[in-house]
C-alpha cells in the first residue's frame, strides 16, 4: 500500500486542511512532515471553525491515527494549546496521537529572535513563530529534539546550557538583548515533558509497521512548494522543504514509497509576506478577491496579497512534486465574476515560457500574458465548468477534488481518469 503526500502547490493557504479533513477517512495514519506552527491549515466541521497550527488536519476523525515527523519544529506551547483544545471537544488523543522524538523544539529565543528580525524591518515577513531560527539551530547542530528532555539530567543539561549560550550570544550581538532567564526556561520545558511523554514516539517506525500492514499513509505538507527553501522564491521563503520530496526526510519514508501526490491549489493565487508574485492584483479586484475569499492568514491574521492564477509557475510546481492528481479550492469565490484573468505565460524579454525554467527566472522582470477564462455560475456543476476542463488540460494532471465552500460537505469529488 502506498504512501500518500498532499502539498500546496502555490504560497500555502492553498486549503490544505479542508481537503485533509475531507479525504482522511481513506487513510489510517495522517502525519506532518515539516514546517512548525507558521502553518495554519483551517477546518470546518458542522459550523465550527478549528485552525491547526501543529496537529495534523485529520485530527478530528477520531479512527483515524495522526503524527508530527522528525522533519517539523515543535512549539511546546502551541502544541499544548491546540491539544487541549480538542481534548475539551471530546475528542482523545491517547493512544492515536504521536510525535517523534527527534522533532525539534522552537524555544522562546527563536520566537524572540524571529520577532525582533522582523521588527528592524530585516525579515522576509515571517510568521514570527521562530521558524528560521529553530531550522538554523538544528542545521547548525545547536537545537534541541524533543528526545533531549528525556536524556540523563547530566546529559540534558549540558546540552541546554550550549543551546542557551549560542542564542543568547546571538540574541545579544545582534539585538542587544539581555538573556531569557535559563531557570524560567528549563522549568517550562520539565512541565512540557512530562504531558508529552505519553505521545513522544518513532513516528518514522510506527507508520513504516503500518504501511507494511497494508495501512494507508497521509503525509500533510505545510506552507507551499512556492515557499520551499531550495525550490521557492528564496530568500522569501520558508526555513523547510515544502515540497513532496521534503516528505521522505520529514517523515523517514523511502522515496519508491511515494506513489500519489495531490497537489492542492486555490482557484486564484494568494501570498502572505514578502516576495515575488508575477500574477498579483494592484486595483481594487485584489480587494474584492480578498473579501470574497477571506483572505486573511489563519496564523497571523494578515491580509494575505491576492491575485490571479499563474499557469506557467503550477506548471513547475507540478512537475517538480510530481503531482498525481489537483484538489482544486475556492471555486465558489470566483463565481458570479463572469470572466476572470489566468496568466498562461511569462515574458522576459524575448523570452516567452509556458514551462519555465524556474531557478534561471528573474521574477521580478517577469510580465505575464493572460487569457480571459469563464468562471462557473452554477457551483453544483461547477466540477465540470470549462475553468476545471482548462485548467486539467493546461497542467496535464487530473483535477480530482473541486471545493466550493469551507465547509467540508462543500466538496465535489470527480471520477479518478
Ligand atoms: P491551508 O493553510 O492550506 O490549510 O489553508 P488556510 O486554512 O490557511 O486558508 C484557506 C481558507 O479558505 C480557510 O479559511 C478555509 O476554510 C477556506 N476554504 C477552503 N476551501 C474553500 C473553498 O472551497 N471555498 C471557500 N470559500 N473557502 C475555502
Ligand atoms: P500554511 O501551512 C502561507 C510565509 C510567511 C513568510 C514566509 C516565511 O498555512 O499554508 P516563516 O514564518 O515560515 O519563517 O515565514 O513564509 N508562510 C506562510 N504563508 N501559509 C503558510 O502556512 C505559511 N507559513 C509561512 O508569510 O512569507
Ligand atoms: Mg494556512
Amino acid at each position: 500500500m502506498p504512501y500518500t503526500v498532499i502539498i500546496g502547490l502555490q504560497w500555502g493557504d492553498e486549503g490544505k486542511g479542508k481537503i485533509v479533513d475531507a479525504i482522511t477517512p481513506a487513510f489510517d495514519w495522517v502525519v506532518r512532515f515539516q514546517g512548525g506552527a507558521n502553518a495554519g491549515h483551517t477546518v470546518l466541521v458542522n459550523g465550527k471553525k478549528h485552525i491547526f497550527h501543529l496537529l495534523p488536519s485529520g485530527i478530528l476523525r477520531e479512527g483515524v491515527r495522526c503524527g508530527i515527523g522528525a522533519g517539523v519544529v515543535v512549539d511546546p506551547q502551541v502544541l499544548q494549546d491546540e491539544a487541549r483544545a480538542v481534548e475539551a471537544e471530546g475528542i482523545s488523543l491517547r493512544g492515536r496521537f504521536f510525535v517523534d522524538a527527534r522533532a525539534h523544539l522552537v524555544l522562546p529565543h527563536h520566537r524572540y529572535e524571529d520577532h525582533f528580525e522582523e521588527e528592524k524591518g530585516r525579515g522576509v515577513g515571517s510568521t514570527r513563530r521562530g521558524i528560521g531560527p529553530a531550522y538554523r539551530d538544528r542545521s547548525a547542530r545547536m537545537g534541541i529534539p524533543l528526545r533531549t528532555l528525556f536524556e540523563r539530567p547530566e546529559k540534558r543539561d549540558r546540552l541546554l546550557e550550549r543551546f542557551f549560550e549560542w542564542n543568547e550570544a546571538i540574541l545579544a550581538a545582534r539585538y542587544g538583548k539581555p538573556p531569557i532567564p535559563r531557570e524560567k526556561v528549563v522549568e517550562d520545558l520539565l512541565r512540557f515533558r512530562d504531558w508529552v511523554a505519553p505521545y513522544v514516539a518513532d513516528v518514522a517506525f510506527l507508520t513504516q509497521k503500518a504501511h507494511e500492514e497494508g495501512g494507508q499513509i497521509l503525509l500533510e505538507g505545510a506552507q507551499g512548494a512556492g515557499l520551499d527553501l531550495a525550490f521557492g522564491t528564496y530568500p522569501y521563503v520558508t526555513s523547510s522543504h515544502t515540497i513532496a520530496g521534503g516528505a521522505t526526510v520529514g517523515l523517514g519514508v523511502a522515496p519508491r514509497a511515494i506513489t500519489r501526490v495531490i497537489g492542492v491549489m486555490k482557484a486564484y493565487t494568494t501570498r502572505v509576506g514578502k516576495g515575488p508574485f508575477p500574477t498579483e492584483v494592484r486595483d481594487e479586484r485584489a480587494g474584492l478577491l480578498r473579501e470574497r475569499g477571506g483572505e486573511y492568514g489563519s496564523t497571523t491574521g494578515r491580509p494575505r496579497r491576492c491575485g490571479w492564477l499563474d499557469l506557467p509557475m503550477l506548471r513547475y510546481m507540478v512537475r517538480l512534486n510530481g503531482a498525481t492528481e489537483i484538489a482544486l479550492t475556492k471555486l465558489d469565490v470566483l463565481a458570479g465574476m463572469g470572466e476572470v484573468p489566468v496568466g498562461v505565460a511569462w515574458k522576459v524579454g524575448q523570452e516567452r515560457y509556458e514551462w519555465p525554467p524556474l531557478g534561471m527566472i528573474p521574477l521580478e522582470e517577469v510580465t505575464v500574458e493572460y487569457e480571459t477564462w469563464p468562471v462557473p455560475e452554477d457551483l453544483d456543476r461547477a466540477d465540470r465548468s470549462p475553468y476545471v476542463l482548462r485548467l486539467e488540460e493546461a497542467l496535464g494532471v487530473p483535477v480530482r477534488w473541486v471545493s466550493v465552500g469551507q465547509a467540508r460537505e462543500a466538496l465535489l469529488e470527480r471520477a479518478r481518469g
